[in-house]
């Protein structure tokens, strides 16, 4: 027996496999209106047959066309067709594959903006035909590197450069490499269908490691030929069939490794019936119209069911999916997330694997209702039922501030955080977390009452007690560190220095007099304070702003040396004297007997809080901190000894 290889990908791709499926549909629907497909829908005269016993006929103009319907094939057509039918008033069913079509617009786009068009593949194709056709059949058409290598280009020009989806990708990479080196200015789109390469790749894979490769397909379809091509490179006995009747199976020995591939356009029953044959199985291969094949090739669909499928398009943000069913499904906008800031078209594109649950097989219009946000919401779920089981976080963003709390988005699942859950704190305005990603736990889950209720308090609680430890184990007094003013009140500022915070008492804050902590701090800001005291019993820490090698009082000895004369400003009035300010920080006592050289009774009736007199230097006391001070003699020196029994500023 020998033992036969198919390829997975073998057979219709998503695009004809979708055009076809339309056509059988119009035929169904169809009470006895004229049906036409503009030239044959695939490559293959057994579902054309097929198809024109049905009542689908195909044509190759519109002429003497003027009612009925008229189906395009996956390889889509030109402009014109669409603005003959619409002029004629007849109606289309567009089975242009969605590759294709994102081709269509690419090249429409290029052309209105002005730029010229070239196209790597076949001019004859009638995939290439239409999309030039969507850019006045103005491109330039390059079949291959030496084609590229002749082209006489503009390097003053824009190009957009497409790519048939069936091309070969080696061969259009060195065109590009061509084009690049003529210098020219170019837009590439790479536009070759990855359907393609994969039964491309898959092809040679399977036929480097058979004796004998099978390669099923119509002679004019472009993609079989060069599945034939691939083959023949890494396996000489490749042969290349239309139908089981070109099989000659005398070619084939018993215990051969044989490959069967097959291109886009051949129909399940013929690939079937191949493999039956080279398999040597006593299988009989029943009676079967094509249609019953099609059909059986389909999948069964279910309410409820999750399954995959490919996107084909994403319109006005509804995306629609070809699931191998006999109609397409559709996410609408509010099915496709939970998290409704979400796109669909940021998120998924033409071509995209996508997993879905089944919402309705048919929605009223023959389409199968799909959801992908219950698909979010069944596998957010599970996580969070793990997280609250396991006592795990779980990480969500905030979507919405609303009464009472916040409701943030868990892998598409709601959860509400009380505001007495969103910190160890309160915290007045919760909309400062709208949009953050937050962390916290599952506190409370009923699945069946979709309640979930997160909490972040605790976890608050042991990041700062974590963070205490870590700080208590490096802080010391005399340190320097960084830290941001967290609060302010009248008596100091609370600084955070990470998770911790200490406090700058108002005194510490600057060697000068200042009344309230706003004078110098605001809320916020970042300083670089000084460690006093640390009491780790009482988790306290004690601050300053002030710096010790900056203490006036250390230089005031030498910059106040005892009978200079200085100016100050008069900042307080006391009934034995003036207080003078030298400088922040450092004021020295006027004693009223030095006032004037007279008799003074009250120190208001000679100086003005405010006022900035001379004084001389009369004693320095550093450490005491104080400076007495004499007016009278700064103004008129007189010969007489320090005033010793003069109370001295405090
Ligand atoms: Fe088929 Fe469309 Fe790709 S027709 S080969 S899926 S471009």
């Amino acid at each position: 027996m020998s033992r036969v290889t198919l390829a997975e990908s073998a057979g219709f791709c998503f695009g004809v496999k979708r055009a076809i499926e339309m056509a059988y549909a119009e035929i169904e629907k169809n009470n006895g209106e004229p049906l036409y497909s503009y030239g044959p829908l695939i490559h293959n005269k057994e579902v054309t047959n097929d198809l024109d016993k049905k009542g689908l006929h195909i044509i190759e103009s519109l002429e003497g066309v003027d009612k009925g319907t008229v189906v395009i094939r996956s390889h889509g057509v030109g402009k014109f067709l669409y603005d003959a039918l619409e002029e004629k008033g007849m109606k289309m069913v567009d089975g242009t594959c969605p590759f294709v079509k994102k081709i269509h617009n690419i090249v429409n786009e290029a052309w209105n903006e002005g730029k010229s068009v070239i196209i790597a593949g076949d001019g004859k194709h009638p995939e290439v035909m239409g999309i030039n056709g969507w850019c006045g059949n103005s491109a330039i058409i390059l079949e291959s590197p030496e084609e590229a290598q002749a082209a006489e280009l503009d390097t003053d020009k824009k190009y957009a450069v497409v790519v048939q989806t069936t091309f070969r990708q080696s061969k259009f990479d060195d065109m590009i490499e061509i084009l690049k080196g003529k210098g020219l200015n170019l837009d590439i789109s790479q536009t070759i269908c990855s359907a393609t390469e994969k039964r491309q790749k898959e092809a040679m894979e399977l036929s480097r490691n058979v004796d004998k490769m099978i390669v099923i397909g119509d002679k004019k379809s472009s993609n079989t030929q060069k599945l034939v091509e691939i083959c023949k490179k890494n396996c000489e006995n490749t042969v290349h069939i239309e139908t089981i009747c070109d099989l000659v199976l005398k070619n084939f020995e018993c215990g051969d490794k044989i490959g069967i591939t097959a291109g886009a356009s051949t129909p399940p029953a013929i690939i079937k019936e191949v493999v039956v044959t080279m398999s040597e199985e006593n299988v009989k291969v029943e009676e079967m119209s094509f249609e019953q094949m099609l059909e059986e090739s389909l999948v069964t669909l279910h309410t409820g069911d999750v399954v995959k499928g490919t996107v084909i398009q994403v319109v006005g943000e509804e995306v629609s999916v070809n699931l191998g069913f006999k109609s397409d499904g559709v996410i609408p906008r509010g099915e496709f997330s939970r998290d409704t800031t979400v796109v669909p078209s940021q998120v998924v594109k033409a071509g995209d694997e996508i997993e879905v649950f089944v919402v309705r097989v048919n929605d009223g219009d023959g389409n199968v209702l799909l959801s992908r946000k219950r698909i979010e919401e069944q596998k957010g779920m599970e996580d969070i039922e793990k997280a609250f089981n396991e006592k795990s976080v779980v990480a969500g963003t905030v979507t919405d501030v609303v009464k009472g709390g916040l409701i943030a988005i868990v892998n598409g699942v709601r959860v509400f955080i009380p505001s007495s859950q969103v910190s160890n704190r309160f915290i007045e305005d919760l909309s400062v977390f709208k949009g953050q990603e937050l962390e916290f736990n599952i506190i409370e889950m009923d699945r069946v009452k979709r309640r979930i209720i997160g909490g972040r308090k605790a976890l608050v609680e042991q990041e700062i007690a974590a963070k205490k430890a870590a700080l208590f184990e490096t802080i010391e007094a005399g340190k320097k560190i960084a830290g941001t003013v967290s609060r302010l009140t009248d008596f100091g500022a609370f600084v955070d220095l990470g998770g911790v915070d200490g406090l700058i008492h108002i005194s510490e804050m600057s060697w000068g007099r200042i009344s309230n902590p706003r004078e110098v701090l605001k809320e916020g800001q970042a300083v670089e304070v000084f460690v006093l005291d640390v009491d780790k019993e009482k988790g306290k820490i004690s601050l300053s702003l002030k710096d010790a090698s900056m203490n006036p009082w250390t230089l005031a000895v030498e910059k106040y040396a005892v009978g200079t004369v200085v100016e100050g400003k008069v900042v307080r009035m006391v009934p034995f004297g003036a207080f003078v300010e030298l400088e922040p920080g450092v004021d020295g006592l006027v004693h009223i007997s030095q006032i004037a050289n007279k008799h003074v009774v009250k120190p208001e009736d000679e100086l003005k809080v405010g006022e900035v007199i001379k004084v001389k230097v009369l004693e320095v006391n550093s450490e005491q901190k104080k400076i007495s001070l004499s007016k009278r003699q700064a103004e008129a020196p007189v010969e007489e000894a320090p005033a010793e029994e003069a109370p001295a500023a405090e």
